[in-house]
């Protein structure tokens, strides 16, 4: 007997340029699943979760701006996810929806990729939801952090939360620190001549989680002072294939998943 098709969607708002779709729906054809997910535009977190229900929607990919908004509609949250205050991910079980944060072990493997985290310092430029993510990884990995934010009271109210130290975007306190992060959306397409920072220091390693370039102009800049790089497209990878995991219980086609997303850029 052929099973009814299970509906996921991508919620956002705007929603159009996601690559999620792509990579999702590569992978349930790869492994033969009855599943599809949609991009649905939403702003309204109680509309999108009253679609959910009403729709019988087996799981939601959340980006911005509804990661934290939708958290007081969800019954059960996982602990990560409660700890961040983001979810990014949503899943459906009997009617009763459970959020779930993917992004944390998907910033922590792409760097793990390339650098042994023990006692190592690393600076988070940004004091948005990705860098609460990452922060709280890298606490977990029991990293010590520097949160740097054009917003000083971000940064602030992040540091007091991950318990570490913050500043505003200065190089100069950014001397002797292991790895550098860039959360801000600074040199995302289409603006992709700009770089949050300029001075970087010899010898660190540069982590910037914007993909789309997939080599942004920070890293560029990093390349050419001999530092090690690191992109966004592993942590965006890795997200997606918890959420994959998440959403059908099986385990994601990771080079399918990546050969689509790779192939966008072409
Ligand atoms: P996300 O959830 O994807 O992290 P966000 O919550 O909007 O997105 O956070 C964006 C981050 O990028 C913020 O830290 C923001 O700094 P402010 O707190 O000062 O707003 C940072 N950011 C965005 N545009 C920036 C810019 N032009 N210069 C410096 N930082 C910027």
């Amino acid at each position: 007997m052929k099973h009814k098709q299970k509906i996921c969607a991508v919620i956002g708002y705007p929603i159009g340029h996601s690559m999620s779709p792509a990579i999702h729906n590569a992978a349930y054809s790869k492994l033969g699943l009855n599943f599809i997910l949609k991009a649905i535009e939403f702003q309204d977190p109680l509309k999108a979760i009253t679609e959910m229900i009403e729709n019988n929607y087996t799981g939601y990919s959340v980006t911005l701006p509804l990661k934290t908004s939708i958290i007081p509609h969800l019954d059960k949250i996982h602990s990560i996810a409660k700890e961040i205050g983001a979810v990014n991910t949503i899943v459906n079980e009997n009617g009763k929806l459970k959020g779930y944060n993917t992004d944390v072990n998907g910033a922590i493997k792409s760097l793990k990729e390339v650098i042994n985290l023990t006692k190592k310092k690393a600076v988070i430029i940004g004091a948005g939801g990705a860098a609460r993510a990452i922060a709280f990884g890298l606490k977990r990995e029991r990293m010590e952090l520097l949160i740097q934010n054009r917003t000083l009271e971000k940064a602030k109210a992040l540091a007091l939360d991950v318990k570490c130290n913050f500043s505003e975007i200065n190089p100069e306190l950014r001397k002797g620190f292991d790895i550098i992060i860039n959360t801000t959306p600074i040199g995302m397409y289409p603006k992709i001549d700009r770089s949050i920072l300029t001075e970087i220091p010899k010898g660190c390693i540069v982590f910037d989680i914007v993909y789309n370039p997939i080599e942004t102009k920070l890293l560029k800049l990093a390349k050419k002072r001999g530092c090690k790089t690191i992109n966004g497209i592993g942590m965006f990878l890795y997200q997606a294939a918890e959420q994959f995991k998440i959403f059908t219980g099986k385990e994601a086609p990771l080079n399918t998943m990546r050969k689509v997303l790779m192939e966008s850029f072409i």
